[in-house]
């Protein structure tokens, strides 16, 4: 695959360090993969509904080195010796580690490369990992690290992919981990550009590259509450993904519409309509809230209770659980998802113009929305934003899945300190007295997308 270089002379230095521990043969090919994690601007909870994103990807890269082995398995070793090696067989079927592990991605995308490449005889591979996309921080490490080792996989059996499909592969081969996530992370670390925000469309993936206005600084903050996508964050997540699709297939049938599983079919089908037209059709249409038995959601869909569940849910190992005692709240989400994608539109617009405070009242009314509605921020998150804005941020949002993890403030680069240093008075002194912040906020910058190059050739 033909990706923009990008590697600058520290993450070369990272990855020549790294050649000694990966036991290859002298003379045998080794590649080397850098794949950045991203912070997303606005578009929060909109990507699995089809619906655009707005992320950059971030000056924190996952490296990966990789070279052909005869063993015919996945030997992968981390370089944080916390990070235990792992090593599997490459199978139709690879059994998946336990929920929480790790490598699981590192199965995933290479699971993700089996099913895109089925007919090939697939060669094993030694991989030595370096990740420094800061993990459980909403900064998807996750993502840049199943990019990362796809790639690297690919490269090391001479397997070419258009990035385009490389994206789409590597964020369907995700869902191996049980979480059934959108397709922002891996795109976004795919088609990074340096100074660029991304402007991603889906059903089909697209990707236009805006250029962040030179007067413009992201500061990430990280809340230091966790935000693990193996555990109760993922049923949450997951359950946002059913009580999305419900709202769209409840509005599909309301509005004659056929075939709808998400909220992308709807807005695609009615261009004419707005967020609060498709919200109030749904209202008088839907109860706010369904059980989360989905009877009643197939009484109003008209269809066997049996066969939503099978269809909303899935079959087997990453089956959705849902908590049986909590209601689907269908309206509040969709409400969140609809006008969401108007603010991404908007937000595409006001930044390639420059037009930064209405950028941050945008994303002001982004956090907002994904507090009341989608109920995915956190009073840690919240504070976070607050301190942020009273440093003087233009705007200030949770980034990511929420329920923990980071926020990222926009600000004028004259006043980026000034934010830093409200959150460390307001919110790291409050919760971490005594600490040090330094490595838990940045200004982090828009940097270039995956790129895989040659350390060695074949001699
Ligand atoms: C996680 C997922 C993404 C996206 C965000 C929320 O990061 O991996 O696909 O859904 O949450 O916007």
């Amino acid at each position: 695959m033909t990706l923009s270089d990008g590697w600058d002379s520290d993450e070369l230095a990272r990855a020549e360090r790294l050649v000694d521990r990966i036991g290859a043969d002298a003379g045998a090919q080794i590649v080397a993969v850098r794949a950045p994690g991203r912070v997303n601007l606005i578009g929060e909870h909109t990507d699995y509904s089809g619906l655009p994103v707005l992320p950059v990807a971030i000056d924190r890269s996952t490296i990966v080195i990789a070279a052909a082995n005869t063993t015919g398995e996945i030997d992968v070793t981390n370089a944080d010796p916390a990070w235990q090696g792992r090593r599997f067989a490459i199978e139709r079927k690879i059994p998946p580690y336990e929920t929480g592990d790790w490598a699981n991605y590192v199965k995933a995308s290479i699971q993700g490369v089996i099913d895109h490449f089925p007919a090939h005889a697939l060669r094993g591979a030694s991989m030595v990992v370096d990740g420094r996309v800061p993990p459980a921080a909403g900064l998807s490490s996750s993502s840049a690290l199943a990019v990362s080792t796809a790639l690297a996989f690919m490269a090391v059996n001479q397997l070419e992919l258009d990035p385009l499909e490389a994206a789409t592969m590597v964020a369907r081969s995700e869902r191996y981990v049980g979480t059934h996530g959108g397709g922002m992370d891996q795109a976004a670390s795919i088609f990074g550009r340096r100074d660029h925000a991304l402007f991603i469309e889906f059903d089909p993936l697209r990707v236009r590259a805006i250029k962040m206005p030179a007067n413009a600084a992201l500061v990430v903050a990280d809340s230091r509450q966790i935000a693990d996508k193996s555990g109760t964050v993922r049923a949450e997540y997951n359950r946002r993904v059913v009580e999305c699709s419900l709202a769209a297939r409840i509005l599909g049938r309301a509005l004659k519409l056929d075939g709808v599983t998400i909220l992308g079919d709807v807005v695609r089908a009615l261009p004419g309509w707005n967020a609060s037209d498709l919200v109030e059709k749904l209202a008088v249409t839907s109860p706010a809230q369904l059980g989360a038995d989905l009877k009643d959601a197939a009484n109003i869909l008209g269809v066997m209770q049996n066969a939503l569940d099978a269809d909303l849910l899935g079959q087997g190992p990453t089956r959705i659980a849902l908590d049986p005692t909590r209601p689907l709240e269908v309206l509040k989400r969709a409400r969140h998802v609809l006008t969401e994608t108007e603010r991404v539109i908007r937000a595409a617009t006001v930044l390639e113009a420059g037009r930064l405070e209405e950028m941050g009242t945008l994303m002001d009314a982004s956090h907002q929305s994904l507090a009341d509605d989608f109920e995915c921020s956190t009073h840690r998150l919240d504070a976070l934003v607050e301190c942020a804005r009273r440093g003087g941020a233009l705007g200030a949002r949770l980034t990511g899945a929420g329920f923990g993890g980071s926020i990222v403030a926009l600000c004028d680069v004259s006043n980026a300190d000034a934010v830093i240093e409200s959150i460390d008075h307001g919110y790291y002194a409050k919760h971490y007295p005594g600490t040090t912040p330094k490595n838990w906020r940045a200004v982090l910058h828009a940097g270039p997308g995956a790129s895989v190059v040659d350390l060695r050739a074949t001699a």
